[in-house]
């Protein structure tokens, strides 16, 4: 018993697999391994969201199996191998979300928000959870930034929704970005060119993936997505959905496409792109950089018209997008400057810790960022101590400046010195400090 419990103490734990930990540390690691990075890319996307005018929500981390089986789709990959589920001890079955959008068109469906000015357009923020291999770029917990603007079918909507997405990668820094677009149709063109391409695939059915194989009964649409090159190559000459667009798909597509072009967004219509949801119709679109290698999305989404009636509610039309923020992070061209401590507190005798606690307290109630010695450094030890934390400004007090009531405001980036009053200095420290 005792060898037992030993060796489970002495035992080393680690990350789970697909996961990684956001923590300071060393400034040459990935961009999305580094905590100023988040706080910097979700400030840009909240204040991108502000000027679109998207309302944040929060949704649960889990909702029940059911809604991603009927929203997302059975024949999904996210739903027939990724999705972490699980029982409750009430017997309920529950899995950790894939993907954003069912969980806001539950929360849309259950709180009757179609009785609210339409179209709502909501963004959020957070984890997803996708059981898949594990490579640079994919993992099994990633961040979603995303948005859904519903009760619009205007194409006008579809060109906000990309644009938006566009908007928040470029504040990133994201490069050579161009978003792929295509054009599903709706039920009708549906209904018109699955069988053909079904047809067609049939005919080649020992030609292909086992994958495609399973997906031809299943969805055909979806073979779209093998990485197979025997595949790729029967596809290449493979019926186009553009020629069986409806008048009114195709006209909606093309509106998307005017928009986009007074926009100025770069855009590739790309009639191979499906996407691995069921719920999407008409428009659908991915955002792609190819400095970030196979994992080349950096975002994706789509239409979604018959989705919130699937679950339940009024018949609403929907599109919205989803982004990886790692991979904003690994696409966009460099870290950009993330502010520091403003002002670190030398308190070179013990009498000094107490004054510099409260100017340092004066100060963050003015919104200053400022940084004391909890450590029992020594005076050399502190003064290092200002210089590694990056602070434009160091105050420096010991007995002697106590004695006169005069510190030390050190400008870090020059060296020159000032003198603050010690008593009621915090307003001498703000001065210098707002330049
Ligand atoms: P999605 O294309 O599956 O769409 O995911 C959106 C983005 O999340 C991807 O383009 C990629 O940047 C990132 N992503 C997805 N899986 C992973 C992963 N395993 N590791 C790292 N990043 C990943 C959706 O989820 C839809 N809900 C988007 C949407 C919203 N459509 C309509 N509304």
């Amino acid at each position: 018993m005792a060898d037992f419990q030993s060796s489970q103490s002495s035992q080393s734990y680690r990350a789970p697999k697909g996961t990684y930990d956001v923590v300071p540390g060393a400034a040459d690691r990935d961009p999305h391994l580094r905590p100023e990075m988040w706080a910097w890319v979700e400030s840009i996307a909240r204040d991108t969201f502000r000027r679109y005018n998207y309302t944040e929500v929060r949704m649960p981390l889990f909702e029940e199996t059911r809604l991603f089986v009927r929203g997302v789709g059975e024949s999904s990959d996210i739903v027939s191998k990724e999705m972490f589920t699980f029982t409750d001890r009430a017997g309920r079955e529950l899995s950790l979300r894939p993907e954003g959008t069912a969980g806001v068109v539950r929360s849309y469906v259950e709180h009757s928000l179609d009785k609210l000015a339409q179209p709502l357009k909501l963004w959020y923020v957070g984890p997803m959870f996708r059981y898949e291999r594990q490579q640079k770029g994919r993992y099994r917990q990633h961040v979603q930034l995303g948005a859904e603007a519903l009760g619009s079918d205007d194409p006008l909507m579809d060109v906000e929704v990309m644009a938006l997405l566009y908007d928040i990668h470029q504040a990133a820094g994201v490069l050579e970005e161009v978003i792929h677009v295509n054009n599903l149709g709706d039920l009708a063109t549906r209904q018109s060119y699955v069988p053909e391409l079904k047809a067609y695939l049939d005919k080649h059915r020992s030609d292909l993936d086992p994958d495609s194989v399973a997906r031809l009964d299943t969805n055909p649409l979806r073979t779209f997505d093998s990485k197979d090159p025997g595949t790729q190559a029967l596809l290449a000459e493979a019926p186009s959905i553009e020629d069986f667009l409806t008048k009114d798909a195709s006209a909606h597509f093309a509106a998307v496409r005017q928009g986009l072009d007074a926009l100025g967004i770069p855009y590739r219509v790309d009639d191979r792109l499906v996407r691995g949801f069921d719920y999407y119709t008409l428009t659908v679109f991915e955002a792609k950089s190819p400095v970030l290698g196979s994992q080349d999305a950096v975002g994706g989404g789509g239409r979604y018209n018959g989705l919130v009636e699937e679950i339940g509610g009024p018949d609403t039309p929907g599109i919205g997008f989803g982004s990886g923020v790692e991979r904003v992070l690994m696409a966009a061209g460099g870290p950009s400057d993330v502010p520091g401590v403003d002002v670190y507190f030398a308190a070179l005798s013990e009498d000094a810790r107490m004054p510099a606690l409260s100017l340092a307290g004066a100060l963050r109630r003015e919104g200053v960022a400022c940084e004391l010695d909890y450590a029992g450094r020594s005076a050399k030890g502190q003064l290092k101590q200002a210089d590694r934390s990056g602070a434009s400004w160091t105050v420096v007090m010991g007995e002697e400046e106590l004695a006169s009531g005069v510190a030390k405001l050190r400008d870090m980036s020059t060296g020159e010195e000032g003198k603050i009053f010690i008593s009621g200095g915090h307003e001498d420290i703000l001065r210098a400090v707002s330049g």
